[in-house]
This record gives structure tokens, C-alpha cells and sequence, in this order.
């Protein structure tokens, strides 16, 4: 409901290629931007009980004025509701909503949503039409974009699921206004993410921006949709993640086992913190390994202090594991061939870089260096 007009970004994957619209109001314009799309279709809204609360009855509304009134399927927040009993239940809810395969599966939700709804829809009838409608900055910024879907295993995190492109991603900007603060901060680590990879002019409008950015107007919905270019130009190179679409998992692997080392509890350590922390490593890592100048990994740390991110292990509430342990969580992520390990690296911000040899014993020697206890 916003006279501001919103960015499109669109992701040049052919036929299945789709837009992403950025902008605030797109929640009330939705029914208008799918049938135009999509017409004479039916929907299920997929979405969790926080998002439920704060934006469904805006969505409803704003499908409503094009004569779509959706089943709406509704599961508990956060990570655990990834699992094969609420897909289960997504799958009961579109067959028992008598849906076909031309029909649509909509995702309204953060990247927990995202992921499960996405997979829903690629494996129902084979395949069915998916819309996202990311309300997290990370699923506006990320998650809703490229196609990557899927569930947890109890063996390892997005372990099952499938490649399923969206038709269409509504990023309404203004959803973000109800997201947890805590929530917003590390949707921003992902966000500053891009500058870090190759983007260095974006990271210094961040550093100069970033107060403007989490009040919202049009400085956020520039930085979002900077970082779905970003994504989109990516995704289109390398759909299936055979090569350079790896340069997204920056600062991951420090993230993913510092997550697998406080047990994927969100009281201590969200997704997004992680990718901070382990972004802050990367750097830190780099300069140790004379990649990279010290001064760059020093600016990396005082950007993500200043946004009020955790960006050192000690920042991490409780009890790590010893380097050891770390070292095993990460080799237990990565395939580790004769001692080396694959990780994103960087020559300085904005210049980062596939290393697939990292000796382990490297790796062992910074963690215990930079380990808090
Ligand atoms: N598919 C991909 O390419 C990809 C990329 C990155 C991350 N992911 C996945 O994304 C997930 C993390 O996503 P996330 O950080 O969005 O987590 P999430 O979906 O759990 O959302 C975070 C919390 O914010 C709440 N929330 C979301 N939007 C809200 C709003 N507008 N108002 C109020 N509350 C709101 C949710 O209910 C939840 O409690 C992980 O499972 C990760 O694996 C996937």
C-alpha cells in the first residue's frame, strides 16, 4: 500500500527463470502480482505461527481482491519444523485442499517456511507452481532465491530436498518490521555477506549506511535488493552448485560447526550469528595464512561489532568444545581428502575465493589460537 514503486531483480535461468519484487505494501499487492503471473489458479499459504500472528491476515486480504482464497497450512517457528512430519503434513494439507499441479504452493515465512513449502511443492504431483513470500531479512536476502529446498536430517542439516525455483518472490520490505530485532541483525550478516564475497563498493555503503538500513525506507530495500542481484547473478552462473555458487557459503564453515557445536540451540547462536562469527574466521584466517592483509579482517570485525553482531567465538554464550572438537565438526561438514580441507577465503573485503587445499593442521592451529577458553 505504498505509492513507492518496487525494485525487480530477475533471475536469468531461462525458462525457469522469475522475478523478485522489493519494495514495501507487496503483501497487499500480492493476489495482483500472482494472477497476473499465474491466472485462475488456486493457492495454499504455507506459514508459521509467529508469521501467522504478525502478516497472514494482510496476505489474505491482498488475495482476496483477486478472487483467491487460499487453504492455509500452519506449523510451529523454528529450525525443527524441517523435518519429514511437517512435510508430511504440508503434503496431507495441498492434497486435501484438492489442488492440482498448475495450482500454487505459497510460502509465507522466514527460510524455515521457505525451505519446507519449497520442497512441498517440488514433490507434490510432481512438481507444483511455488511462489515465495520471504518475511526474514535472511529469506529475503538468500533463502527465497535459487531454489535450493529441503528438510533437516538428524545426521545433518538440509541433508534432503531438491532443486525448485520459485515463479515468483514477493519481498515486501515493511513485513520486516515485526521481525525480532535479534532476527534482523543476523538476516544483516548474510546481507553483508555479498560485499565480502566480491561486492567491495556495497560493503562500504553498508559501513556508511547500515543505521539507515535497519530503520527501514528506501536505504533497505536498496541494500535487499543489491543482495538479491548479487545472489541472482550467482545462481543464474551456477544453478547446481557445481562451482562458483560455493563462493555463497562464506564464512559457513566456521558458522555451521560453531551451530553443530552449541547443538543448534537459537538461544545461544542463530544461523545468521554464526555466519558472522564465522565470516569475522575467515578473514582472521586469511590474514594468518598472509592471504590477506590483518587490517581488512579488523575492519570485517568492527563492522559486524557495530551492528551489534557477535563476530569472536567468546561472543557465543556457554561452553565451546575445544579446537579439536571444532575441527571435527567442520571435518565433518567438508569432505576432507589427505588432510585438506575446501574453504572460502579472501584475499581482502570483497575478494573472496574457493581454496580447496587448507591444511587441517592450519585450520587446528587458528582455532586454538582464537579459542575463548
Ligand atoms: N534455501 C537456501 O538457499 C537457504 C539459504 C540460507 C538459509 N536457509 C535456511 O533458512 C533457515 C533460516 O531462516 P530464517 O533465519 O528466516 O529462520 P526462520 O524461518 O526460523 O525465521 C526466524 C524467526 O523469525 C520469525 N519471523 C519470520 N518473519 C517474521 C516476521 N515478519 N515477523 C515476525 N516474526 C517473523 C519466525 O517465526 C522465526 O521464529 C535455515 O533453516 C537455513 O538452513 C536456506
Amino acid at each position: 500500500m505504498s505509492a513507492i514503486a518496487p525494485v525487480t531483480v530477475e533471475v536469468g535461468l531461462g525458462e525457469r527463470g522469475y522475478d523478485i519484487l522489493i519494495g514495501p505494501g507487496l503483501l497487499s499487492g500480492a493476489g495482483q502480482e500472482i494472477s497476473r503471473r499465474l491466472p485462475g489458479r488456486r493457492a495454499a499459504v504455507v506459514t508459521d505461527e509467529n508469521v501467522a500472528a504478525a502478516q497472514l491476515g494482510t496476505l489474505k486480504a491482498g488475495l482476496k481482491t483477486s478472487g483467491i482464497q487460499p487453504a492455509v497450512i500452519t506449523l510451529p517457528a523454528g529450525e525443527k519444523t524441517k523435518s519429514f512430519a511437517h512435510l508430511e503434513e504440508v503434503v496431507d494439507g495441498v492434497l486435501a485442499a484438492k489442488l492440482e499441479r498448475g495450482d500454487i504452493v505459497i510460502a509465507l515465512g522466514g527460510g524455515v517456511i521457505g525451505d519446507l513449502a519449497g520442497f512441498a511443492a517440488g514433490i507434490v504431483r510432481r512438481g507444483m507452481n511455488f511462489v515465495q513470500i520471504p518475511t526474514s531479512l535472511l529469506a529475503q536476502v538468500d533463502s527465497s532465491v535459487g531454489g535450493k529446498t529441503g528438510i533437516n536430517s538428524p545426521r545433518g542439516k538440509n541433508l534432503i530436498g531438491v532443486f525448485h525455483q520459485p515463479k515468483l518472490v514477493l519481498a515486501d520490505t515493511g513485513v520486516l518490521d515485526t521481525l525480532p530485532i535479534r532476527e534482523f541483525r543476523a538476516g544483516y550478516a548474510e546481507l553483508a555477506k555479498y560485499g565480502l564475497i566480491d561486492r567491495p563498493a556495497f560493503f562500504a555503503w553498508l559501513e556508511a549506511n547500515w543505521q539507515d538500513v535497519f530503520a527501514g525506507g528506501p536505504a533497505r530495500a536498496e541494500a535487499i535488493a543489491e543482495a538479491c542481484r548479487a545472489k541472482a547473478d550467482v545462481v543464474a552462473r551456477d544453478e547446481f552448485e557445481t562451482g562458483d555458487r560455493a563462493l555463497l557459503n562464506l564464512g559457513h564453515t566456521f558458522g555451521h560447526a560453531l551451530e553443530a557445536a552449541t547443538h543448534y540451540d537459537g538461544a545461544r547462536l542463530v544461523h545468521g550469528e554464526g555466519v558472522a562469527i564465522g565470516m569475522a574466521l575467515a578473514h582472521r584466517f586469511s590474514a594468518r595464512l598472509n592471504l590477506a592483509s590483518p587490517d581488512d579482517a579488523g575492519r570485517v570485525e568492527a563492522h559486524l561489532r557495530a551492528v551489534g553482531l557477535p563476530w569472536r567465538m567468546a561472543d557465543i554464550p556457554g561452553e565451546l568444545p575445544d579446537a579439536e572438537a571444532l575441527l571435527s565438526y567442520i571435518a565433518q561438514d567438508k569432505k576432507v581428502s589427505r588432510g585438506a580441507l575446501t574453504f572460502i577465503l579472501t584475499r581482502g573485503v570483497g575478494q573472496a575465493f574457493i581454496a580447496r587445499d587448507v591444511p587441517a593442521s592450519e585450520v587446528l592451529g587458528f582455532l586454538a589460537e582464537n579459542h575463548p577458553g
